[in-house]
């Protein structure tokens, strides 16, 4: 699974076919579907459903969404919003920053029949501490996917994390390396507040794993 360009990105999630349209062309990189987005919601997907019989170190603590809440940060088309809530993630809001909120929402419409219901949006740009509050943290589940790209925005990125999380929660993070710079950052901040923990990469969905894309999960320290 790579990333592509074609104008609709489909992904099936438990049995309904989310359909995405994504703008490669526009100057803002939240109108394209990046890859993590789908590798965390085939991963959740995955353990899910996994059979019965099967060892699942993830379907009771990690993946137990039933009456909790999460947000998602830097949401872009909204794939991995969108995926989780079809997976029992039913009290979410999608957030992104003001110029990507049309094709947010265009792609909410879009999947409106799949998911029967409008998903709750709002704008947030981590650092605005007021939009933070408007949100009525804590949260129970903050989601991120291929958000760490820019060194200034990182210090912003963790900050707004730590604010929404709740102190039992977690952060479902899809990650790729897209900077060393905020790379280094990223890591070196998220180790004084989080303790980080990778899923093996062969947990991931056998169709949506690739040597560059990885799922964290990061809880707060002393929690
Ligand atoms: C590479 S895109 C990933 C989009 C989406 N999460 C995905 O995986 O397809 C990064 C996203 O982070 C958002 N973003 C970047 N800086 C931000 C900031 N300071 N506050 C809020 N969102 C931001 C962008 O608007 C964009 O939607």
């Amino acid at each position: 699974m790579k990333f592509t360009d074609s104008p609709v990105i489909e992904l099936s999630v438990s049995d309904t076919l989310l359909s995405i349209q994504q703008d490669n062309g526009s100057m803002h990189v939240g109108t394209s579907v990046w890859p993590c987005s789908l590798v965390l919601v085939k991963f959740a997907e995955r353990w899910k459903f996994a059979a019965a019989d099967t060892p699942n170190p993830y379907a009771e603590e990690l993946l137990s969404f039933g009456n909790k809440r999460g947000v998602e940060l830097g949401a872009g088309c909204g794939a991995a919003g969108m995926g989780l809530y079809l997976l029992g993630l039913q009290d979410i809001i999608i957030t992104d920053i003001a110029p990507v909120m049309p094709a947010l929402k265009h792609n909410l419409k879009r999947n409106k029949g799949a998911l029967k219901k409008n998903l709750k949006t709002a704008q947030l740009y981590w650092g605005n501490e007021e939009q933070i509050k408007s949100l009525k943290p804590p949260f129970d589940y903050v989601i991120a996917t291929d958000v760490v790209y820019l060194e200034e925005t990182v210090g912003p990125l963790i900050s707004a994390m730590e604010k929404l999380v709740s102190d039992k929660g977690v952060v479902l993070l899809g990650y790729q390396l897209r900077s060393p710079e905020a790379d280094k950052l990223f890591w070196e901040m998220c180790c004084g507040v989080f303790e980080v923990h990778k899923i093996p990469h062969q947990h991931l969905h056998p169709d949506y794993a690739y040597e560059e894309a990885d799922v964290y999960v990061l809880r707060k320290q002393n929690s």
